[in-house]
């Protein structure tokens, strides 16, 4: 028995401020409209992958948290074809692989786990078979948002226009050191796993929601410019009113859809409203809320505000009632049920 190769990477999570919401193209993954994302420090919410090549395995295994995945599933063999098509290392030599990842947060709960499953599925394989070049739309096979997470800071992905999907990437906005004072804080409101998967909610809104059309056509691209513009000043106000619209509007999207789909629940919208509410009474925009497919909140916040904002967290959802807390080393708040 001869190991190939073996190798270990992380990946962590990001959260999209411009959603990425429906498909022109289901097995090539390309999106009806750009998007763009902060993605989370490496030692946050992430995704930690092995994977070892040996010339005695028997088949290409995959384990996601401990429990062996259908490795024949298309996107698992799309993103596994397409690294090998592009392998410099391992070609000549007969092997298969076995795959390891293990997420440190809830997996499939609206907590884009499939963004940091994918990117470092996608980054590690790239590793062993010694791809080189961008990536980013390998990623983009497994799992669209998967994409944004190749690279730190602020990330777009270039919806693109090709057919073949070779321009549809991620592009680094800015870097994290660009605007370091930024926070992004995780209010864990459930961590079960979503009723509708987003792959089924993207289908039903781009089908049935009358207003999917002029969120891509004018919409999304108008804010995509001037979400940029205020990443590049360091504009919180305009950042923060985006983010908050942007998430506003994709609920509207799912809300509209037939049947209508809601991923929040009242613990989302009384987050929405108390955010609402500080920065009405702050007179300006000091944090902004965001949601994914889930019910979980994604605060982004200047570090001069986190801990008025914590303490105005904890006030409404006091430790003992129901309710944990717990900040991790870096912007992760844990709320769960005890
Ligand atoms: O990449 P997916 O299929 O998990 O879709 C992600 C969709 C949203 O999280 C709701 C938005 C986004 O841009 O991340």
């Amino acid at each position: 028995m001869v190991v190939l190769g073996s190798i270990t990477c992380t990946a962590p999570v990001n959260i999209a401020t411009i959603k990425y919401w429906g498909k022109r193209d289901e097995n090539l993954i390309l999106p009806l409209n750009s998007s763009l994302s902060g993605t989370l420090h490496q030692d946050d919410l992430k995704t930690t992958t092995s994977i070892v090549a040996n010339d005695e395995f028997t088949e290409d295994a995959l384990w996601l948290n401990g429990v062996k995945e259908d490795i024949s599933a298309v996107r698992y063999q799309n993103v596994l074809k397409a690294i090998r098509d592009r392998a410099t290392k391992l070609q000549d030599k007969p092997h298969h692989v076995h795959i390891v990842s293990v997420n440190n947060f809830p997996t499939a709960a609206g907590l884009a786990s499939s963004a940091s499953g994918y990117c470092c599925l996608v980054y590690t394989l790239a590793q062993l078979y010694g791809v080189e070049g961008d990536v980013s739309s390998i990623a983009r096979l497994g799992s669209g948002s998967a994409c944004r997470s190749m690279f730190g800071g602020f990330v777009k992905w270039e919806m693109g226009t090709k057919e073949d999907g070779s321009d549809s990437i991620a592009v680094q906005v800015q870097p994290e050191s660009h605007w370091p004072e930024m926070n992004i804080i995780v209010l864990v409101v459930n961590d079960k796993k979503k009723e509708t998967s987003s792959t089924a909610g993207m289908q039903q809104s781009a089908q049935t929601s009358p207003m999917m059309k002029e969120r891509c056509a004018t919409t999304v691209p108008q804010r995509m410019k001037d979400i940029e513009e205020a990443i590049k000043s360091r504009d919180f106000e305009v950042f923060g009113d985006i983010t908050m619209k942007d998430s506003n509007d994709f609920h509207e999207v799912c809300a509209t859809t037939t049947p209508p789909i809601y991923y929040l629940n009242d613990t989302s919208r009384y987050i929405i409203n108390l955010v609402e509410k500080y920065n009405t009474v702050s007179g300006n925009i000091k944090c902004a809320y965001t949601f994914d497919a889930g019910p979980n909140a994604c605060i982004y916040l200047p570090e001069q505000n986190v801990t008025e904002f914590l303490a105005l967290v904890l006030k409404h959802f006091p430790t003992g009632d129901q309710t944990n807390y717990y900040r991790g080393p870096n912007k992760y708040l844990q709320q769960s049920q005890s």
